[in-house]
C-alpha cells in the first residue's frame, strides 16, 4: 500500500466511525499503561505514541501526570477527535500528523509505544523504514513496546492485511540493539464482543545498538 492510498484509508476511517464503532476501541489502555510504568517512565519521560489514533492512551497518561506525551498518527481526523475529547488537556500533548515511515524525528524519546500500529506495515521496506525511525528517536536505554496480533490474532484488521508477530519473529524484524525484556500476550474485546489475541513486546534499547 503507498503513502498516499494508506492516508486516505484512515482518513476515511476516521471521518466515518465514531470512537467505539472501531475494532480497536479501548475504554482504558490497561496493559499499555501498565507496560508504560514497567519500562521505568517518570513523569518528566518523553513518551511517543506511534499510530495513536484517536487511542485514550494521552487521556490516561496526562491524568497520571506525564508532562511530555506526544501522539503521532497519519491521520490528522484521528488526532482531532482525541484532542477535542480531551478537551483542555489536549494542549499538554504534542500531537504530529504523520506517516511514520516517512516521518523526521526532531528529538528523542525514552518511551516508544505502537499499539496496532507497526502490524500494518507487511511490506519490509516499509518496516525497515519504521525501524529506521525508531533507532533514530528512541535514546539508548529507552523502551519500546510494540502490541501487535499474535500469531493466532486476526490476519486482517480494518479490512487491510497484518502481519502478526510473537516476541521471536519482532525481535528478528528489528535486528540487533534491542533487549527483549518483557513479552505477554493479550485478549483484546471488540466493542461487538469479538475477541482478538494481541502480543506486546517490550524492548530495551541498548547503549551500543
Ligand atoms: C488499529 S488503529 C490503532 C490506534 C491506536 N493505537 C489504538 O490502540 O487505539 C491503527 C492506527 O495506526 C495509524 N497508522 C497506520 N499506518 C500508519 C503509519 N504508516 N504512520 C502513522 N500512523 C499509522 C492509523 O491511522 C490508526 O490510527
Amino acid at each position: 500500500m503507498n503513502d498516499v492510498s494508506r492516508q486516505s484509508h484512515w482518513e476515511k476511517v476516521y471521518a466515518t466511525k465514531g470512537e467505539s464503532e472501531v475494532s480497536w476501541f479501548q475504554e482504558t489502555p490497561v496493559t499499555s499503561l501498565e507496560l508504560i510504568g514497567l519500562a521505568g517512565a517518570i513523569r518528566t519521560s518523553g513518551i511517543i505514541d506511534i499510530g495513536g489514533g484517536a487511542s485514550r492512551l494521552a487521556d490516561g497518561l496526562v491524568s497520571q501526570g506525564f508532562e511530555d506525551v506526544t501522539v503521532l498518527d497519519l491521520s490528522a481526523a484521528a488526532l482531532a477527535a482525541a484532542r477535542s475529547r480531551m478537551g483542555d488537556n489536549a494542549n499538554r500533548v504534542t500531537w504530529i500528523a504523520a506517516d511514520v515511515t516517512i516521518w523526521e524525528p526532531s528529538r528523542t524519546y525514552d518511551v516508544w509505544h505502537d499499539r496496532a500500529a507497526f502490524h500494518f506495515l507487511t511490506d519490509p521496506e516499509d518496516q525497515a523504514a519504521y525501524i529506521a525511525r525508531l533507532r533514530r528517536a528512541l535514546r539508548p536505554g529507552g523502551h519500546a513496546i510494540i502490541g501487535t496480533f499474535a500469531l493466532d490474532g486476526p490476519e486482517r484488521c480494518s479490512g487491510l492485511a497484518v502481519s502478526r508477530h510473537d516476541a521471536g519473529s519482532l525481535a528478528a524484524t528489528l535486528g540487533g540493539g534491542f533487549e527483549l525484556i518483557d513479552t505477554r500476550r493479550h485478549e483484546h474485546i471488540t466493542p461487538w464482543g469479538t475477541p482478538q489475541r494481541f502480543q506486546f513486546s517490550t524492548f530495551r534499547r541498548e547503549q551500543s545498538g
